[in-house]
């Protein structure tokens, strides 16, 4: 007996070892952690129970025979955060460059698949340099197998990527299909193809990092949601970014005793909105004030910021937060602002996440960048995510709401449960000035008539009370009491039911 438990002791051991000692020191010198370190600081304390550590690879070509790593690659198991389920891989440069062969991949679905039949959600910590080059077609095979999970996962089980070395390739569809995308600054990238490659092709000569690093991806392309400094930092966020999301769509809110009054007045609100309609305010402040303990966490904080998404919880509760920025381009919709909230808002629905709307929206944005990049199809993203929403909504109209955008903004006729408004929300077709323009445009010589018809049409539609009074606003709130408000409200709409037509799935403008 005590043979044979050294001789677990022994594999063990061999399989910690990953690639040696070399290998793990050059991992280090790069300023990253090995696939282990990784998921000491990811999961709780002893929490990792780890499976398949005694995978090799079933390559016999180039010599592969003969070296063999147990573990092939990559780290697989569950563990918990914070005392909750969740299924981990942790790619292991030390090993081949962490690339997937037919058996890595194998693991990696094996532990998708316990994800999903028990619900809980799955993180992938990606470090690798792409098909394990001597498999050929195997590890093509591999990687398919992971992207046919990633979509049957999809909705069902919350699915994030930390991407933490390289990540190149066809090897970039699988964290593209998760639902969130982390990376780590100047130590990861995302490209399908890479700078040689682009040079030989497009004649463009341009970094890595240029090309898709952190940066690149979190403002530029908004492939990748938050660009963290370092590897510990990317993970202690992932950490807390878990506790807000439920394990499943099947289970319900993670809940968290809240120590911050539910019905908390904030009489700072009151005075937000600026006296000058054109003068930006930040809508930070707002969410700030109105989730629990200013506990907000942004999603793609730093692309579209004409739109601010993110995670906060009101009465311990999960919520979802779309919200307008007048800092950013006034809060204008435009392309990327639409995308990047139609796919948060889908999250949050798929995940019976409620979500909280708050608009200050001056419309969409003009021009034909926009029109020939297509912001008919685009917009129709934002405005159809919410449309087929069912989980609750509410929405705080706090100053302009104007236009098709004030339709898209989980207006009451997309279904929203509780649609408020502050006293200083504007709710038309357009802003004053141009509205006399185009309706009143044959006084235009006459300044002094233009300033009286604007006069008229601000005192008639520069109030939420035209809309109130059809039934459109359910209440006109005090600024200072929105968080009592929307709280009460998710209350009432714990239980909330609604479903949409049967339909195999639906069609939105993709
Ligand atoms: C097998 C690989 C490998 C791979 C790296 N290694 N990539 N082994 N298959 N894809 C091995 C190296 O041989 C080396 O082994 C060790 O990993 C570390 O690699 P280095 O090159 O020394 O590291 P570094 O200088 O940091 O460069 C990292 C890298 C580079 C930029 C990722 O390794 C690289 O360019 N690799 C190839 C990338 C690639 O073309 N992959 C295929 C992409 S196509 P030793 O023994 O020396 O330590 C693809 C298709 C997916 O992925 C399709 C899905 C549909």
């Amino acid at each position: 007996m005590a043979t044979t438990i050294e001789e677990l002791e022994k594999r063990r051991e061999a399989a910690r070892l990953g690639g040696g000692q070399a290998r793990v020191d050059a991992q280090h010198k790069k300023g990253r952690l090995t696939a282990r370190e990784r998921l000491t600081v990811l999961l709780d304390q002893d929490s990792f129970e780890e499976y398949d550590m005694y995978v090799e690879h079933n390559c016999v070509d180039f010599g592969m025979e003969t070296q063999k790593v147990p573990g092939d690659g990559v780290v697989t198991g569950s563990g918990t955060i914070n005392g909750r389920l969740v299924y981990v891989f942790a790619q292991d440069f030390t090993v081949f460059g962490g690339s997937l062969s037919e058996r890595h991949a194998q693991k990696i679905c094996k532990i998708m698949d316990m994800a999903i039949k028990a619900g809980a959600p799955v993180i992938g910590l990606n470090d690798s340099g792409g098909a394990r080059i001597q498999e050929g077609v195997a590890s093509l095979a591999g990687y398919a197998e992971v992207f046919q999970r990633n979509v049957l996962a999809s909705g069902v089980v919350p699915q994030i990527s930390v991407i933490m070395g390289p990540c190149a390739g066809g090897a970039v569809y699988s964290p593209a299909m998760t639902d969130f995308i982390f990376m780590v600054k100047d130590s990861s990238y995302m490209f399908v193809t890479g700078p040689d490659v682009v040079k030989t092709v497009t004649n463009e000569v341009v970094t890595q990092e240029e090309l898709g690093g952190a940066v690149t991806h979190t403002t530029k392309s908004g492939v990748a949601d938050v660009a963290f400094e370092n590897d510990v930092d990317a993970l202690l966020a992932v950490r807390d970014f878990f506790d807000f999301l439920p394990l499943s769509n099947r289970h319900d809110l993670p809940e968290r005793p809240c120590h911050d009054p539910w019905d908390r007045i904030d009489e700072s609100l009151d005075t937000l909105i600026p006296d000058s309609a054109s003068k930006p305010y930040d809508m930070h402040e707002l969410i700030r004030k109105v989730v629990d303990e200013g506990d907000f966490f942004e999603v793609q904080p730093a692309h579209a910021a004409n739109i601010i998404t993110g995670f906060g919880r009101i009465d311990g509760r999960t919520v979802g937060i779309v919200a307008n920025q007048p800092m950013v381009l006034a809060g204008v919709l435009d392309i990327n602002s639409s995308k990047k909230a139609a796919r948060f808002v889908r999250f949050c629905d798929a995940f019976e996440i409620p979500i909280v709307t708050f608009v200050d929206v001056p419309g969409f944005l003009p021009g034909t960048a926009q029109e020939h990049n297509g912001i008919i199809k685009h917009g129709a993203k934002l405005l159809f995510a919410y449309a087929e929403a069912t989980v609750p909504k509410i929405t705080v109209i706090t100053r302009k709401a104007y236009g098709g955008a004030y339709d898209v903004m989980s207006s009451k006729h997309l279904r929203g449960d509780l649609n408020y408004a502050w006293p200083t929300a504007e709710i038309a077709v357009m802003g004053a000035k141009g509205a006399v323009e185009i309706i009143f445009r044959k006084d235009i010589g006459d300044p002094e008539k233009i300033a009286a018809r604007t006069a008229e049409y601000e005192e008639r539609f520069a109030n939420p009370f035209v809309a109130a009074s059809k039934g459109f606003i359910d209440e006109v709130i005090y600024p200072h009491s929105t968080r009592k408000r929307i709280a009460l409200g998710l209350r009432k709409l714990r239980n909330k039911q609604l479903e949409n037509p049967w339909k195999k799935h639906d069609n939105i403008p993709l």
